[in-house]
């Protein structure tokens, strides 16, 4: 069981605001927001990215990696890439100074805020681990792809279902899901190729789970390739919309369940 420890005097972080402490030899990111103050690991779960570095906006904190939120006061993920919640901890003022107190176990073991001159916490941060990361490789690879050669790829007529099944081919690098049950598809176009007219133009509208989604290239190119593979298609287009943003109610209850999220 850790003890508090006193980490600065409580005019050192203006409110709202933020700053980096150690505690125990754990780096902290400690939060002044609305007079009450609150810790979390300076870690973000997606991949280790310092959340003390991020863009704090009311209770929540954006990793300036790739972008996940988690909310200050439990740690919850909030949005993708992270589907893990950061560990919270305990924070208490006293003598005019703010004082930290590790928490060791994952989940929540009392309240949580700490208003000035409260002695109490609450945390339901868990820094439980990402998934397994799953051994078996995704299905579209870097070489060329014949049609039908090493997918599932549906039979009959090219419509948008048909273009839908072919892209759960397709899978978010890190979460290993598909960008269909991720719900980064919002939108399938077909129109007959003017040059082939036995073939059609695919237009893609695709989001990513954060504008600086470093997996973009990546789920681009294995769109492209995933449909081109099949012979009726003459052209694919990847268009990359991030209006309206992309949330997580977006992904199916498939992806939900992959993910480990309930
Ligand atoms: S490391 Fe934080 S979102 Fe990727």
């Amino acid at each position: 069981m850790h003890e508090f420890r006193r980490v600065l005097d409580v005019n050192e972080v203006p409110d709202p605001g933020k700053t980096l402490v150690e505690v125990d030899g754990e780096m902290v990111a400690l939060f002044h927001v609305e007079g009450a103050w609150y810790a979390i690991d300076d870690v973000c779960t997606h991949d280790g990215g310092p959340l003390a570095d991020g863009e704090l906006r009311d209770f929540r904190i954006a990793c300036p990696r790739h972008g996940a939120k988690f909310d200050i006061r439990t740690g919850a993920a909030l949005t993708m890439p992270a589907v893990r919640a950061t560990r919270a901890h305990d924070v208490k003022v006293e003598d005019a100074a703010v004082w930290v107190r590790l928490r060791s176990s994952s989940f929540a073991e009392g309240p949580a805020a700490h208003a000035a001159g409260s002695a109490t916490g609450r945390s339901t941060g868990a820094a439980a681990p990402l998934p397994a990361t799953p051994t078996a490789p995704p299905l579209v690879t870097d070489g060329p792809v014949a049609a039908g050669e090493g997918t599932a790829a549906p039979a009959g007529p090219l419509c948008e279902d048909v273009v839908r099944e072919i892209l759960k081919e397709v899978k978010d690098p890190e979460l290993f899901v598909n960008i269909v049950d991720l719900g980064l598809i919002y939108g399938v176009t077909l129109a007959p190729s003017p040059d082939v007219p036995t073939k059609q133009h695919v237009s893609i509208d695709m989001t990513m789970t954060s504008p600086a989604c470093p997996a973009g290239p990546q789920l681009i190119a294995d769109t492209k390739r995933a449909l081109t593979a099949r012979p009726d298609v003459s052209q694919v287009e990847v268009r990359i919309v991030m209006d309206p943003p992309w949330t997580p109610d977006r992904m199916t209850d498939a992806a939900r369940d992959q993910l480990g999220i309930f």
